[in-house]
């Protein structure tokens, strides 16, 4: 009889799992629920990145996938600086889509102390991966001189307003841009002579109907979104 042995063994892990939490976590403090939110405004100068992280309802989605995950979470926050430096019309200039996507590239899903960030291997997923496994970030650097580079962007990690699993929140001071849309495969650019004519707003026609690639790119997104909600409720009825 197979069952009354799963029972039992059902029965002695959800008797033991308690214990191991408690004996795993470090910290007997009040350890109420890690406010993101609060994080932020207590750094005074990531209004920017606040509103973005509302705006795109990310902020929604990470303490729930936090308080989820045994991974922790790490977390690149832009000054407010950051974002004036950015060039005029860069936010506003991109969908709801790129938005998310774009905050979701600020997020790693595990927690990274800095001795973590400089040897990790490269390129270390973020939030924003597709299953292609693009957009990662790398990482180089010594203790506590780490940089952060995105292929675009480079800058280095400053200062942390949280480094205590299991989130971790780093200032960065430029907005972690990536290359647009991956770049095309190397063979597909092209060749010398036929550099693209800036006054010719048709150029786009050459790669067919333009409006396909953002087209495809949004159902990447709604996947990836769906995704983490199924993986989430997925997460909770195994505690069920
Ligand atoms: C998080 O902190 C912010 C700012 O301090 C506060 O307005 C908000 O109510 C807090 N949220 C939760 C869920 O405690
Ligand atoms: C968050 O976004 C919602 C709507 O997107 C808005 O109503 C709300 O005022 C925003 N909150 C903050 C603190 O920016
Ligand atoms: C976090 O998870 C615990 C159980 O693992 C649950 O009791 C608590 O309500 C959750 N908190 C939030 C904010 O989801
Ligand atoms: C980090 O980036 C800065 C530019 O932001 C550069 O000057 C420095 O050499 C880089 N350091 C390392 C270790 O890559
Ligand atoms: C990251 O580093 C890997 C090799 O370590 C390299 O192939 C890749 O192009 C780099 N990516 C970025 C975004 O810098």
């Amino acid at each position: 009889m197979a069952s009354p042995l799963i029972l039992l063994t059902l029965t002695t892990l959800l008797f033991h799992l308690p214990s191991t939490l408690s004996q795993s976590a470090p910290a007997p403090g009040p350890a109420g629920p890690i406010n993101i939110t609060a994080i932020l405004v207590g750094g005074g100068q990531f209004n920017s990145f606040r509103r973005l992280l509302n705006e795109t309802r990310v902020l929604d989605q990470l303490p729930n996938q936090l308080n989820n995950s045994n991974q922790g979470m790490t977390i690149f926050a832009p000054t407010d600086n950051a974002f004036q430096n950015l060039p005029a019309g860069t936010l506003n200039g991109l969908s709801e889509e790129k938005k998310v996507k774009l905050v979701l590239y600020h997020v790693l899903p595990k927690f990274y102390s800095m001795d973590d960030l400089v040897t990790v291997s490269n390129p270390v997923p973020t939030q924003a991966g597709s299953s292609r496994g693009s957009l990662g970030l790398n990482f180089t650097g010594r203790a506590s001189q780490v940089n952060v580079s995105t292929g675009v962007v480079e800058t280095q990690i400053n200062n942390a307003l949280r480094k205590d699993f299991p989130l971790a929140v780093y200032v960065v001071d430029k907005v972690l841009l990536f290359q647009e849309d991956a770049p095309a495969p190397e063979g597909a650019s092209s060749p010398p002579g036929t550099k693209p004519s800036a006054k010719a707003p048709s150029s786009p026609a050459a790669d067919g109907d333009g409006a396909t690639p953002s087209k495809n790119g949004g159902g990447r997104i709604v996947d990836m979104g769906m995704g983490l909600v199924g993986g989430l409720v997925l997460f909770c009825m195994a505690f069920l």
